[in-house]
């Protein structure tokens, strides 16, 4: 196995052994928060202790930025895997200078958000956060699959990406709210994040078996008779021609 195809694993790996027990975790204590607050409305007591809620909200923080970091590598081994390919600093050299500004901002934007308080600059540099990842996500190279994007595991992966930095934004909001709003709000769209984060460990299987190895891209690019880019060169199942009654 070659070094890139080493990086190309880093992205599902950190999925695997760090992004998804974090979920389970998250969701654990999520359940426990709500069945503690519902059993305390009902009756006045409950046996869980008060300190899952305080636990899912501190590894929520850490399951947002667990989440944005696993998009921002499997961008940036899509980008600059194509920035290699095609020795862009030869030909577009602010193009890639732009490119690194822009994981360098989102990366700060990210870094502000955990740390700002008012409710104005929360909102500033979630929505900083999210331009940065679209903005990235646009860029040459990345396989977004469009023409499928209904089973694209580029774009369920952003929208889980902007739902978490929205968990993340809203947080002070969610204790504020005597009216349950924001509380509900979350509820809400995080039952669908988690139903995308599901999604994603099937379309990311997936697609370990439609990106090629190093040594298979050669093949790949000889099957399609075409130059193909390297990460939108991907093993797809090869039209035969009809065969003759
Ligand atoms: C898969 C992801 C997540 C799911 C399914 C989820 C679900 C829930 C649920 C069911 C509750 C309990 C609501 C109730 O009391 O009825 C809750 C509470 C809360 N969640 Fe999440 N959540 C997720 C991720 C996050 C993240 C990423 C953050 C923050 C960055 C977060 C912050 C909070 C906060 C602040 C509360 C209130 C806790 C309390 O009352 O002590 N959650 N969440
Ligand atoms: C929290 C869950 C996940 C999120 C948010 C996520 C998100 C993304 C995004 C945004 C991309 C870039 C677009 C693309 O190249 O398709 C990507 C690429 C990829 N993902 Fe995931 N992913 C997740 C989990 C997984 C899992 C569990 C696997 C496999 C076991 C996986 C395998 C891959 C592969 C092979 C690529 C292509 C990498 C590349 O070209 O650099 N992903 N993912």
């Amino acid at each position: 196995m070659e070094f890139r195809d080493a990086i190309l694993l880093l992205h599902p790996a950190i999925a695997v052994l760090v992004v998804f027990p974090f979920i389970g975790v998250v969701v654990n204590r999520a359940l426990q928060t709500r069945q503690r607050r519902l059993e305390i409305k009902m009756t006045g007591k409950s046996k869980i202790p008060a300190v899952v809620g305080q636990e899912h909200v501190q590894l929520g923080r850490w399951l947002t930025g667990a989440v944005v970091g696993i998009v921002l590598l499997a961008l940036a081994n899509d980008i600059f895997s194509h920035i290699l390919d095609h020795q862009l600093w030869m030909t577009a050299l602010f193009q890639v200078i732009f490119i690194a500004l822009l994981f360098a901002a989102t990366i700060a934007s990210i870094v502000l958000l955990y740390k700002a308080k008012e409710r104005k600059w929360r909102a500033i540099f979630a929505t900083l956060t999210g331009m940065g990842l679209v903005l990235l996500g646009c860029q040459d190279g990345v396989y977004r699959k469009t023409d499928q994007w209904y089973i694209s595991h580029y774009y369920y992966g952003l929208t889980a990406a902007f739902l978490m930095i929205f968990s993340l934004a809203i947080l002070p909001e969610i204790y504020k709210d005597r009216s349950n709003f924001w509380r509900k709000i979350h509820i809400t769209l995080n039952c669908i994040a988690l139903l995308i984060f599901m999604g994603q460990g099937i379309t990311g299987t997936r697609s370990l078996l439609e990106v090629p190895l190093s040594w298979q891209e050669h093949y790949i690019q000889q099957l399609y008779e075409q130059k193909c880019d390297t990460r939108n060169c991907t093993i797809q199942a090869p039209s035969l021609p009809q065969k003759p009654l």
